[in-house]
């Protein structure tokens, strides 16, 4: 079975990676409310209540329906024993008030130590990892998860080239979509097109570069289009994400920024030049290095 060629995922999605439960509520309910139809969560973001909680309100008082929203989330580095994946899907869904869901990627390629901490550590401070599971493995049980019709379409996240292919080339039912971190530090191209000749959905997070400042948002070439268009930087990172043929997360908080991130336009081909000619380069997330997620602290870097 191919999934790739069937799977519809609107390209502008919204992230739940939001500390806060009271701001997760209110922040899912204004992205629903200002246009947003893919939610991403994740078992690690230990807010999955309060986002199938804000989708079940949401949805109610908008008159939206289940099947006109699309819903992922993803296994977290704990549960990559094969034993452990349906249990964790299961748990997920019944966190998020679902019956399904649209997309489970695997959250890192990284296995931790199976068990209730998400983040083993030694007495070093060390983390755990545990070499008895491979990823290979992992795939096998979330292929069965669709075998079983409890989610539509499966994926990976933070995974380079090499360890896709070696998915993509084993797997009974390939990748739908990859989610990695991408703007324009950050194009991650040869990825990118890999994912194009396969039909994987690329999916980037962290379009605006998760709004660590200095940075992106105020990138001088950013900033002189958005003048330029009049439109506002963080409208330009996001449109120029969608034209170059990736789909993408992003997470505004307020009622404001939801309108404003999810009206983006079709920029000019010079303003598409300008910006894949940006020479800087800044991973802002270390998650693909250790499997410990985290984003670099505002102000390290002098873009
Ligand atoms: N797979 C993974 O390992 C992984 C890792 C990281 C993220 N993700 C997913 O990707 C999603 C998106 O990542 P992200 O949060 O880094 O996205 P992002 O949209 O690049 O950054 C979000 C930050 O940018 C600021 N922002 C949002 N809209 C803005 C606007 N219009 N103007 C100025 N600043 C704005 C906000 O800062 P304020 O704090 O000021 O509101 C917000 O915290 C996450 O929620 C999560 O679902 C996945």
């Amino acid at each position: 079975m191919d999934q790739t060629n069937t799977l519809k995922m609107p390209m502008l999605g919204f992230g739940t990676l939001i500390p806060d439960a009271a701001t997760t509520i209110t922040a899912t309910k204004y992205a629903l409310e200002a246009g947003f139809r893919h939610f991403d969560g994740a078992e690690r973001y230990r807010n999955e209540s309060e986002v199938g909680e804000a989708l079940k309100a949401g949805l109610l008082t908008n008159g939206i329906t289940r099947e006109e929203i699309f819903v992922t989330t993803k296994l977290w580095n704990t549960n990559h024993r094969p034993e452990r994946v349906e249990p964790a899907f299961e748990a997920s869904l019944k966190r998020l008030q679902l019956d399904y869901l649209d997309l489970y990627l695997i959250h890192t390629p990284f296995a931790f130590q199976p068990g209730e901490e998400q983040d083993p550590r030694d007495e070093n401070g060390n983390v755990i990892y545990d070499n008895e599971v491979t990823l290979y493995d992992t795939w096998k049980a979330m292929e069965r998860l669709v075998d079983l019709g409890k989610c539509r379409a499966i994926g990976l996240s933070d995974v380079n080239l090499q360890q896709l292919t070696e998915i993509y080339e084993s797997a009974r039912i390939k990748p739908a979509v990859v989610q990695v971190e991408s703007h324009p530090y950050l194009p991650e191209t040869e990825l990118l097109e890999f994912c194009k000749e396969k039909g994987i959905i690329f999916l980037a997070f962290a379009p605006l570069g998760h709004g660590i400042r200095p940075g992106l948002l105020e990138n001088p070439v950013i900033t002189a289009i958005a003048s330029r268009l009049q439109k506002t930087p963080a409208q330009i990172l996001l449109s120029w994400a969608i034209q170059r043929g990736t789909a993408l997360l992003t997470t505004p908080k307020t009622e404001e920024r939801a309108r404003e991130n999810f009206n983006i336009l079709h920029l000019p081909e010079d303003a598409m030049e300008e910006i894949n000619s940006i020479e800087t380069r800044q991973r802002y997330n270390q998650v693909v290095k250790t499997g410990s997620p985290g984003f670099i602290p505002q102000g390290f870097f002098n873009a």
